[in-house]
């Protein structure tokens, strides 16, 4: 094989690349492998570096997320840079300027909102190298105590309505008597306000059990949060909504006869006055 003296010096150059980026330029860049949890309204900082933590000084690092047309933060020759900043983020994020030098290009997030959910990715650009590793965040806001209202007589039992609001994600609710079986209960309802948070509403009918204690648990799983409480409905109360069951029966069956008397009446009177006796 006869070698070109230009192809050779081609090669030349990519060897030599080759041994100066794997000397001096390559890094990996890491993050944490368990998502970063951010409280709503609070500051975060989303964990990156480099391996070996060379500088990042001289460096670009990007921070943006895939669904996102721009970038969270962009740091490239030796500035931010905000022009391609996606709107939602302006003013809100930064880099640790003495870390960067250590190889640490962690993000400050600050006033964190529920939209800041979601999969980041972190790029770290060099001359002849790059890596990125990405970082999901979950955003939490642990809502109110929950509170039990009773709302009356219904269906023969007492309608209970337990809410809770500022919860993200949106959480579960789950009725419970005592002996913490569940309870069936009507659909729950939620609204967002503002902040974007959630308020949850749900609503059961108890009977009167043994303990006539009920409790409301408010569960949000993934941020690993409960909040719960319980309510004790005196005897007293079923025992009205009982008599309510009875009074309402006899006022029902009274209607009917009342009803039923008339109408027999005015047939009898009609069929009378036709000359026919309708008891025969
Ligand atoms: C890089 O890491 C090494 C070993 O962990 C440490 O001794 C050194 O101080 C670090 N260098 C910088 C610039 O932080
Ligand atoms: C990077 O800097 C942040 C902010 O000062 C700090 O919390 C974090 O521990 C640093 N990470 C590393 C790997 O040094
Ligand atoms: C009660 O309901 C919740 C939510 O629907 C469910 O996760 C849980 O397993 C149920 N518990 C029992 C004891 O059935």
């Amino acid at each position: 094989m006869k070698w070109d003296p230009y192809e050779c010096q081609c090669l030349f150059l990519l060897l030599f690349h080759h041994i100066l980026v794997s000397t001096t330029e390559r890094f990996e860049v890491l993050g944490p492998s368990e998502p970063v949890v951010a409280v709503a309204g609070e500051d975060v900082v989303l964990p990156c570096y480099l391996k070996p933590n060379i500088s990042a000084a001289d460096l670009e690092v990007r921070w943006f997320r895939k669904d996102f047309t721009g970038s969270v933060h962009l740091y490239r020759e030796h500035q931010d840079q905000h022009e391609s900043q996606i709107p939602n983020y302006r003013g809100r994020t930064s880099l640790f300027s003495e870390e960067l030098k250590k190889g640490n290009a962690s993000l400050k997030l600050t006033g964190v909102r529920t939209s800041d959910f979601g999969e980041y990715e972190c790029f770290v650009q060099a001359p002849y190298w790059y890596d990125d590793r990405s970082i999901d965040v979950i955003i939490k806001a642990v809502g109110t105590q929950p509170v039990i209202s009773i709302e009356g007589y219904k269906e023969g039992g007492i309608s209970l309505v337990c809410e809770s609001k500022g919860w993200f994600p949106q959480p579960q609710v789950v009725w419970m008597d005592s002996e913490g079986h569940n309870l069936t209960a009507g659909p729950t309802e939620t609204q967002r306000d503002s902040r974007d948070l959630f308020t949850v509403r749900r609503r059961a009918i108890v009977l009167e059990g043994n303990s006539n204690s009920f409790t409301c648990r408010i569960i949000q799983q993934l941020v690993n949060e409960i909040k719960e409480v319980s309510t004790n409905i005196p005897g007293e109360i079923f025992q009205s909504a009982h008599t309510r069951k009875v009074v309402l029966a006899v006022f029902i069956s009274l209607a009917v006869a009342v009803g039923s008397g008339i109408l027999i009446f005015y047939f009898v009177k009609l069929h009378r006055k036709k000359g026919i006796s309708v008891i025969s």
